[in-house]
Formats: structure tokens, C-alpha cells, sequence
């Protein structure tokens, strides 16, 4: 026996499955194990022995982000997220960042950037998740915050996290796109160094996104990538890491990026039907908050992300996302509505092979979305009685 059960108040030990929580002399009780043979320390010493920067899965690839002196990199560190394989598709989980999204990964390096050009204070525009992350990152970096939002429209976690970690909110009364028009021009007037995916390094951090979701397929290029499309920051920056891996041999063929919309925030979809004639424009409204977007700006890289993997662009509904949502929650792995967009839009677009679905935010980031989804028997409020108990199960 070298796991067992042991009670804290007499020793007492039990078998390890045994199905009991206290002991017969009503003490707690403990798993206890022989001492395992790698002691302790030594694995420890190991383990810190590793620099910050090599446990960072942005910085991890720092030759081909950003060329710094490793002392001024602001890291968490971010990345090193999971890839879990579940019902055959691949799941790139980035919502297990430091702030909840992939946008851990851009900030670290537009953060680092910034401070390099003696930035004091730094903005964004956001849909909650970039304001999160440069909350987070400028409170750990000693700039100021300053976060545009559209007032009302950004979940509450969302915004309670940006603030908590100390930003300066602006609740701009309309939607994401006037707070982004907005921002450009704050910065421009004020001097604040302007930290959206409009800001290349962002971009050069974001790219480690499909550098490590292909390491962690070791390098055996995936058939598709999937990633939800809004501000289409992701989407270019997916693009760059591909194109820059295959130049350096990384991989020996292109994946496919399919990138895909709300169908009430679909802009880029429209002109992937027209094969990119016109950009268009639109009104957005979904569920999916942090995709309600209408005139993103990283149009054009976005473009080109799609034109050099041969991708595709796809639009869901509402209710298909939602529906997608519940899946992946019902996985035990759990995404914000967002994140679900590539599980719907696999189903949608009938995609076959090797997939990665990319996965951007946490569950907990909209738990207002996530009590949508519950089923009416699932929760009951019940007196504290055994009765009770009964009664409702
Ligand atoms: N998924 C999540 C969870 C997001 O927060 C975002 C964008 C996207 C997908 C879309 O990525 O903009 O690069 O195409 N959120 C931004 C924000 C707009 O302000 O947090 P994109």
C-alpha cells in the first residue's frame, strides 16, 4: 500500500478507495503516501531553475517577437496554455491566460514595447478582454491604464477585472467601433502609447498562439485552424505565424485558417463572398459580446491571413453558438460564447481532418451568457431537509 486514507486525529488508515470522508472516530481524514523516490527539493530547484521568460510561451519564441534585452520584458509569464483532444477535435484552450484570453499573448510584448519608448500611459479600446489584460499588465509594469468601452455592453466579470487591477474606465456611450474611433484620436491628441491589435507587436505576441498549438502537435501541421473573428487582430497575427513558419521550415505544408463571425457582426464574411471586392461595414449585435464588432480594424492583414492559407471565413448564429457553447462546456472544458464560434463553425462548414479549434476566452469571463445555457432542471432552490433532497433528484 503506498496510497492510503489516514485519519488526522488517530492515525487510523484506511484503503485508498475506500468511499468514506471521516474516520470511525469522527477525525478528517488525509491522503498520505509513501514518499515518492525524486525528493522533493531537488525537483523544486529543477523547476525554479528555469527562467521566467522560458516559461512564458510568447517569450519562449522571443528570437522571432521581439528583439529586447531580456531584462525589460514585462511577462507574467503568459501561454503554455493546453491543447486537449476531445470527441476527435483539437481544443488550443487560450482562455487559461494570466487574464482569462489570449490577450495575454499580444499585451506582453506591446507592454514590453511601450516601455522601451517610455511610454507613461497606455489605452485601448475593448470588448473586455484587452482592457482586462492591459489593466493587468500595465498595474504590474507601473503605467497608467486608461480603457475605452462601450458603456453597457461589456460583461460585467469583464469589467470588474479591468478595474480591480486599477485602470481608468471610459464608458463611451456607443458601440466598440465609436470607443475604437475614439481611442485613435486620444492617443493621437494626448500622447498615450495606443495598445490595440492595431499595434503591431501585438500582433508578434499573438503569433505564438499557432507556434505552440503546432509545437504541441509537434510540428505536424494541422489540416485547419479555427479562430473566431472580430477585431481580426487574431486572424492576421494567425496568418503571420503561418506564413513565417513555413518559410522556416517549421512545418512542411500550410493549414487552413478558417476564420469565423456572429452572423449579427459579420463584416469580413461579407467580403469573403465577394472575394474581398469591397470592405464592409455593418451595425453589429450578438450574444457574443466580445465579438460585437462592425468595422474591424485589422482588415487588411486579415485579408492577406486568409488569401496566403487558402482560408475560409464563416458566419454562425446566435443560437448555433450558444448551442456550440453548451458542447464545449458540457466537455468539462468550457469557453466564453465567443470561443464557441469555431466548434459551431466546424459543424457548419462541415470541416473534416485534423482540426484546432482556438478556444479565446475563459468560461467564467460571461457568466451571464453561461446562465443562459442552463437547463430549467438543472437548478431548484430547496429547503434544508432531506425530503427536500429527495424530492428534487
Ligand atoms: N474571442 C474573444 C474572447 C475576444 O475577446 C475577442 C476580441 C475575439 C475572440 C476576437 O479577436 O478581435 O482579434 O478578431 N476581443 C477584443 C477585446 C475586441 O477588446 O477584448 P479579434
Amino acid at each position: 500500500m503506498n496510497e492510503w486514507l489516514q485519519c488526522v486525529t488517530c492515525a487510523k488508515r484506511f484503503a485508498i478507495d475506500e468511499i468514506r470522508y471521516t474516520c470511525d472516530c469522527g477525525g478528517l481524514l488525509s491522503v498520505e503516501r509513501v514518499a515518492p523516490s525524486i525528493l522533493p527539493a531537488t525537483f523544486d530547484q529543477r523547476r525554479s531553475s528555469r527562467k521566467t521568460i522560458d516559461q512564458s510561451g510568447v517569450w519562449r519564441f522571443r528570437e522571432a517577437v521581439l528583439n529586447v534585452d531580456e531584462a525589460s520584458i514585462v511577462t507574467h509569464p503568459e501561454g503554455s496554455t493546453r491543447l486537449y483532444e476531445r470527441d476527435g477535435i483539437y481544443f488550443k484552450h487560450e482562455g487559461e491566460n494570466p487574464t482569462g484570453s489570449f490577450k495575454d499573448r499580444g499585451m506582453t510584448v506591446a507592454v514590453t514595447q511601450a516601455k522601451r519608448l517610455g511610454a507613461r500611459a497606455i489605452a485601448c479600446a475593448s470588448t473586455g478582454n484587452t482592457s482586462a489584460s492591459l489593466a493587468a499588465y500595465a498595474a504590474q509594469s507601473g503605467l497608467r491604464a486608461i480603457v475605452f468601452v462601450p458603456s453597457g455592453k461589456i460583461s460585467a466579470g469583464k469589467l470588474a477585472q479591468t478595474l480591480a487591477y486599477g485602470a481608468t474606465c471610459l464608458q463611451v456611450r456607443g458601440d466598440f467601433d465609436a470607443a475604437m474611433r475614439l481611442v485613435r484620436e486620444a492617443c493621437d491628441r494626448l500622447g498615450i502609447y495606443l495598445v490595440n491589435s492595431i499595434n503591431p507587436f501585438r500582433i508578434e505576441g499573438q503569433k505564438t498562439i499557432v507556434w505552440e498549438l503546432l509545437q504541441d502537435l509537434e510540428w505536424n501541421a494541422p489540416d485547419w485552424i479555427v479562430v473566431p473573428a472580430g477585431n481580426l487582430g487574431n486572424t492576421s497575427a494567425f496568418g503571420k505565424a503561418l506564413v513565417e513558419a513555413r518559410r522556416a521550415g517549421w512545418i512542411d505544408r500550410m493549414p487552413r485558417l478558417a476564420a469565423i463571425q456572429a452572423s449579427g457582426a459579420n463584416p469580413f464574411f461579407r467580403s469573403f463572398g465577394e472575394h474581398f471586392a469591397t470592405r464592409h461595414r455593418v451595425t453589429a449585435e450578438t450574444v457574443a459580446s466580445a465579438i460585437r464588432i462592425g468595422d474591424p480594424v485589422s482588415y487588411d492583414k486579415a485579408v492577406a491571413a486568409i488569401r496566403a492559407t487558402n482560408g475560409i471565413v464563416g458566419e454562425v448564429t446566435d443560437d448555433e453558438l450558444m448551442a456550440a457553447k453548451r458542447e464545449i462546456d458540457r466537455m468539462g472544458v468550457g469557453c466564453e460564447p465567443a470561443s464557441a464560434t469555431t466548434l459551431a463553425g466546424v459543424r457548419k462548414l462541415g470541416l473534416t481532418g485534423r482540426i484546432v479549434c482556438v478556444l479565446t476566452g475563459h468560461v467564467l469571463k460571461d457568466t451571464d451568457a453561461a446562465m443562459k445555457n442552463v437547463a430549467a432542471d438543472q437548478i431548484k432552490e430547496i429547503d434544508p431537509a432531506i425530503a427536500a433532497v429527495e424530492a428534487a433528484l
